[in-house]
């Protein structure tokens, strides 16, 4: 990667960011025309990705980070999860491009809430923008406050 790709939003500095940016390029999104790839990275370096799957019956659509989230369980555990990369937009010649950085959807928070307190880390959510060259990197505490955890379920019987 050249000095000026950043500038001209070509790609982002993050590696993370660009595998997310890659699996965007395989996600099954014909209904919404948004492309979402996720990609998981672990205390030892290892990769999980996932894209976002979607359905003709449409509330099935699966998101980007759920994909991952089971691909990053099935390579290393979620309880070695560390960091977190999303990206977004619609596939243009061959890249993911857009304007727009993409946080996860409430849902997809939960769920790396989950991962969160079960690794007793505060993972690192970094956002995209289709292009890569926006960026943004939020912990999950602080994207989910108060949230419902494994914990939260210490009174059950
Ligand atoms: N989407 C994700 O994959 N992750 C998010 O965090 C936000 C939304 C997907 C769901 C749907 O396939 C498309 O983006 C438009 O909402």
């Amino acid at each position: 990667m050249g000095p000026n790709a950043a500038y001209l939003g070509l790609m982002s500095h993050d590696p993370l960011v660009e595998r997310a940016r890659g699996a965007a390029l395989a996600a099954y999104s014909p209904y919404s025309r948004f492309s979402v790839g996720c990609a998981i990275e672990s205390v030892d370096g290892e990769v999980a990705v996932g894209a976002n799957m979607e359905n003709a019956c449409y509330r099935l659509g699966v998101c980007a980070e759920i994909a991952a989230l089971t691909a990053a369980q099935q390579a290393f555990g979620l309880d070695k999860v560390k960091r977190i990369a999303v990206a977004g937009g619609h596939v243009a010649e061959g890249q993911l491009a857009g304007e727009g950085v993409v946080t996860p959807c409430g849902g997809c928070r939960q769920a790396i809430f989950e991962a969160a307190c079960l690794s007793g880390t505060d993972i690192e959510v970094v956002s995209a923008n289709g292009g890569g060259d926006q960026v943004n990197s939020t912990g999950i505490y602080e994207l989910l406050p108060n949230g419902f955890g494994p914990e939260s379920l210490k009174d059950a019987g």
